[in-house]
């Protein structure tokens, strides 16, 4: 098997603007912005030269039809940079701000980082005005802001707001009156009023305020929270055709964000507040939490009564309503689904609440890898080894399928563990030729070539990525431990599914 065969597959964006219902949506804002009436000091013309410094909300809401309003983006990761290229397709100039200066540098150089993203879509967005700085005061330009920065756990499992206080004290002292500000961070209700409206208007040069009620928009800035819902790696629905839900401090932020993400999401769900739409993104990924622990929990269940799990979910899924399929695994990865819904918990514990579904669910989550490290151990046993001393091949490294994104995964605990048995561990994954250090782990390993598998004791299916030939796999190997159903349909007795 070509150990990189999937460098062949690439998840793109499709173009919005080959689409005819976004053409036809981008014609509708330019007849609309059209007919918008022309008053002093409101011209398409004068807009066009106008200072970013000099906004109302029905200016900025005609920039944003015209496709002339600046948009800053903070966090040029995994959903900013997405997130960039977007706004960039529809014609807008986009400036990428990131504390980190190899990204500014790769980007600037027309270069990208992300697997999934090639760098003639960087060099594409250049040509619509696209660059990175790391450098806030260029803030001073942009119409609107829009922060992605990453929302962790701490050592001691509660939010780690830093990156969220860091970025509302950088952009605070160049804020301008008209600005839009949006917090897309996944984090827990309140953070966008409580934590970073505080600072924007305690630390701003120019004694603005976050506009509420029905405010005139004089010396305000608009605050909205608007959630991502990127699904990497998921190509079965097109970026735009994801709904946006958006909560704004006032009426107001709340038109104008939706008029943002207008441009390019097909539909913008407006929700009363910034809690509500923070609420809705962890209802989200607390429900896939809750889900994917339910099915965890049947599987040991499943495994103990000799009938298999996956097999149950296929046939559950031919009802036409009322269920929706989640899938048992080695344990949950990704910065979302084992971070956000601990967000929650600790702000409920400020309610005197206890979120008992969400504390059970990260339980049984948790102890996903240690099943894994006892079906090993078993599996060996089964064919009169230990697991002390034997090599093992980890196969898939990444959180999910087909991704390049090592963040939280199981994997990373499972080979850990294996290695704290005895075990001799080596690893292939086609997106990472090498493990150094994250958050938890310092591994510091190479991946192997996939040949001589039958040198390995055991081979562990960690992550299924699409381009493993399993069949083949399964033939040449002394033993297989399947932690995913990648060898679904395949018969043979030195398959453990585990
Ligand atoms: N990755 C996903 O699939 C996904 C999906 C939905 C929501 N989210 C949420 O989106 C947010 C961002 O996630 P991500 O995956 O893009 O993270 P990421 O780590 O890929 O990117 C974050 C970027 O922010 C930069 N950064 C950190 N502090 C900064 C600062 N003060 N100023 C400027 N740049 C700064 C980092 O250098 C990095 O490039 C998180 O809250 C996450 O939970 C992520």
């Amino acid at each position: 098997m070509a150990s990189h065969r999937c460098c062949y597959v690439r998840a793109r964006h499709c173009n919005p603007t080959g689409d005819s219902n976004v053409r036809a949506k981008i014609e509708f804002a330019k007849t609309a912005a059209r007919k918008l009436p022309q008053t002093k000091g409101h011209s398409a013309k004068i807009m066009s030269h106008q200072s970013a410094t000099n906004r109302t909300p029905d200016q900025l809401k005609l920039k944003i039809q015209q496709r002339q309003a600046k948009i800053g983006i903070v966090g040029m990761g995994y959903v900013g940079l997405p997130l960039a290229l977007l706004f960039s397709d529809q014609k807008f100039a986009v400036t990428g701000f990131d504390i980190d200066r190899k990204k500014v540098d790769t980007l600037n150089q027309g270069g990208s980082y992300i697997y999934r993203i090639g760098a003639d879509e960087i060099k594409s967005a250049q040509g619509h005005g696209f660059s990175a700085t790391s450098d806030y005061s260029r803030m001073v330009d942009m119409d609107a802001m829009i922060i992605c920065v990453p929302t962790p756990l701490n050592q001691y499992h509660e939010p780690d707001l830093s990156f969220i206080t860091d970025t509302a004290h950088a952009i605070a002292p160049h804020l301008q009156s008209g600005q839009l500000i949006i917090l897309e961070s996944t984090t827990y209700p309140g953070t966008t009023e409580e934590v970073m409206v505080p600072i924007l208007e305690k630390e701003n040069k120019n004694n603005l305020k976050t506009a509420r009620g029905s405010s005139n928009g004089q010396n305000e800035v608009f605050v909205a929270f608007s959630p991502e819902r990127e699904d990497p790696g998921n190509t079965t629905v097109a970026r735009q055709d994801i709904p946006k839900v958006v909560g704004g401090v006032n009426p107001t932020a709340s038109e104008l964000a939706g008029a943002l993400y207008g441009s390019i999401f097909r539909r913008t769900v407006p929700v009363s507040s910034p809690a509500t739409a923070e609420m809705t993104k962890l209802l989200e990924n607390i429900y896939r939490c809750v889900n994917i622990a339910l099915v965890n929990e049947l599987k040991l269940l499943c495994l103990r009564m000799g009938i298999d799990i996956w097999e149950v979910i296929d046939a559950a899924s031919t009802k036409p309503f009322g269920f929706h399929p989640f899938y048992p695994g080695p344990g949950l990865g990704g910065h979302c689904i084992p971070v956000d819904p601990f967000y929650l918990s600790w702000k409920a514990k400020e309610w005197d609440f206890r979120t008992r579904f969400i504390e059970l669910a990260g339980e049984i989550n948790t102890n996903m890898p240690y099943h894994v490290l006892s079906s090993v151990i078993a599996a060996l046993n089964g064919q009169k080894k230990s697991l002390n001393g034997a090599r093992v091949l980890v196969l898939g490294v990444a959180y999910k399928k087909d991704i390049d994104d090592l963040r939280e995964s199981p994997a990373l605990t499972v080979i850990e563990l294996l290695q704290k048995e005895g075990a001799e561990v080596s690893y292939h994954d086609p997106y990472f030729p090498f493990i150094g250090k994250g958050r938890k782990y310092d591994l510091q390993m190479k991946r192997v070539e996939l040949n001589q598998l039958g040198h390995y004791d055991c081979i562990v299916i960690v992550t299924d990525h699409s381009d493993y030939d399993y069949p083949k796999i399964v033939s040449e190997a002394q033993l297989v431990v399947d932690t995913r159903n990648a060898t679904k349909g395949i018969s043979n007795v030195k398959i453990v599914r585990c």
